[in-house]
């Protein structure tokens, strides 16, 4: 997988292989297509901003199989691939090369592409695309229907320059056949370039060259941000109208963000404006609501998350309701039928079955019963300055509003906590806390008090 290169028009300080579409850099998602079809070794060829493009990839996949390769210069398309020798000797079958910055490859391309290499039953097949406007292509050149060669779009004579069939830069190689042709591939041509694109006539020499027809928007590299957009676009639109088809309805799929392989069950719903960002998991029957936020998060069957909540890391059970404008911050862990309110955040929280929590409150370092209800206002003031400290409630709780709980703190089963109440010490189970200043009544004092401020001007 070819990820050398700078990227100029991307007028970035960051290589152009790692800007983001969908929440992941470009080069993942070729990756995962090679990986999909079941590739032995994936060898990204770096060399523009090496060590960052390998820090990030291994970031994204920390568990397959790759080995980097250096290509230290920048000389080619053939000198990219032969920088890969090395990390894949003693592989004897095939190897398919891809680039790091067409990421709309779908894995069905790959397969027809191993296909018609066994079909052709020769040493290389290519994917071609057709273009109305193949300016700056490699041209696919046939000689009696079969494929000859690919010449270059400055290299090709005004015959060939009308050729509309073009080279996509996506082959499948026998290794012998590669590292062999590779070694004999010279710069002579109008770039004074290594041109991978030579291999395709030594291969037509020995046997015949498979091709696959591809579409232009799968084929389609990013050159620019204007182009990183639109392919964001068609891949946004993969994946909400796969989602659709699986029995998942997206009220506005232009505006709802869903990020690769992310599991939404059937009858959920979701609201425009939604990110579903990585690792996260939707059950059956819920619905999330307009703006909601979600990252690496588990919701289960039937939950309700109302617009403009933001979770990350959580784990919300079943037929819970969310928000509105609830944050669920990571190791939020609820059961079922809990409620979480307006302004109401949560962190390291177990919260237990059918406990609601509706108003302004912040829960964190918690693990809090069954049952509870904790009202509006309700703080766990869990940091001292230095360690944090956690706060536990038993089930069937009570949490007048406006309580501060100071941690570490217990309040028992069923612990009865007033209204305005700092709690310093353990509640035991069944007993009220309260730490108010008893109310004191002044009866006639307004008018008293006036009474002294009107005496006060006039003397
Ligand atoms: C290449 C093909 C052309 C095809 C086109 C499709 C060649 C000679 N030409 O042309 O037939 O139509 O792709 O997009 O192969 N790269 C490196 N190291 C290098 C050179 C390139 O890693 O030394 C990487 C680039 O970062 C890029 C990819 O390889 O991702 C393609 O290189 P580029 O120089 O853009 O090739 P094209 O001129 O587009
Ligand atoms: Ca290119």
């Amino acid at each position: 997988m070819l990820c050398a290169g700078k990227g100029t028009r991307m007028k970035s300080e960051k290589a152009k292989v790692l800007h983001p579409i969908l929440g992941r850099p470009l080069c993942a998602y070729p990756l995962k297509r090679a990986l999909e079809l079941g590739a032995t070794h994936v060898v990204p060829v770096v060399g523009h901003q090496a060590s960052e493009v390998e820090k990030s990839i291994r970031a994204h996949f920390p568990d397959a199989p790759l080995r980097f390769a250096l290509q230290k210069e920048q000389r080619g398309t053939a000198d990219a691939v032969k920088a890969a020798e090395d990390a894949l000797k003693g592989h004897d079958g095939r190897v398919l090369i891809l680039y790091g910055d067409v990421p709309l490859l779908r894995k069905e391309t790959l397969q027809a592409l191993l296909s018609a290499h066994d079909a052709a039953g020769g040493v290389l097949a290519l994917v071609s695309t057709t273009l109305e406007d193949p300016t700056g292509y490699g041209r696919v050149i046939r000689e009696g229907g079969k494929v000859a060669r690919i010449v270059e779009h400055k290299d090709c004579t005004p015959e060939q320059r009308a050729v509309k069939e073009c080279n996509a830069g996506i082959y499948s190689v026998d290794a012998a056949f590669l590292w062999k042709a590779l070694a004999e591939i010279k710069p002579v041509n109008a770039q004074g370039e290594y041109y991978l694109t030579d291999l395709v006539e030594m291969a037509a020499r020995q046997g015949p060259v498979g091709a696959v027809d591809a579409d232009a928007t799968e084929t389609a590299g990013v050159n620019d941000k204007v182009e990183l957009a639109a392919r964001a676009r068609v891949l946004q639109q993969r994946i909400n109208e796969a989602h659709m088809r699986a029995g998942v309805s997206i009220q506005d799929p232009a505006t709802a963000y869903i990020e690769e392989g992310i599991t939404i069950g059937t009858d959920t719903e979701v609201g425009p404006s939604v990110s579903l960002m990585a690792g996260t998991v939707i059950g059956k029957n819920v619905t999330i609501g307009q703006g909601s936020v979600l990252t690496a998060s588990h919701v289960a069957d039937g939950t309700h998350i109302k617009p403009y909540s933001v979770l990350e890391e959580a784990r919300v059970g079943e037929r819970c309701i969310i928000g509105p404008f609830s944050r669920l911050r990571p190791a939020t862990e609820l059961a079922e039928e809990v409620h979480l309110g307006n302004f109401v955040e949560t962190k390291k929280a177990r919260i237990g079955k059918g406990s609601k929590a509706n108003h302004l409150t912040y829960l964190g370092d918690a693990n809090i019963g069954a049952g509870c209800n904790i009202g509006a206002g309700t703080i766990t003031c869990n940091y001292d300055g230095v360690n944090k400290h956690l706060t536990e409630l038993g089930d069937g709780v009570f949490i007048g509003s406006d309580s501060q709980l100071v941690a570490p703190v217990k309040v028992g089963d069923g612990g009865y906590v007033g209204a305005g109440t700092t709690v310093t010490k353990n509640v035991p189970p069944g007993s009220l806390a309260v730490s108010r200043a008893p109310q004191v009544v002044k009866e006639g004092w307004v008018a008293a008090k006036k009474a002294r401020q009107t005496k006060v001007k006039a003397g």
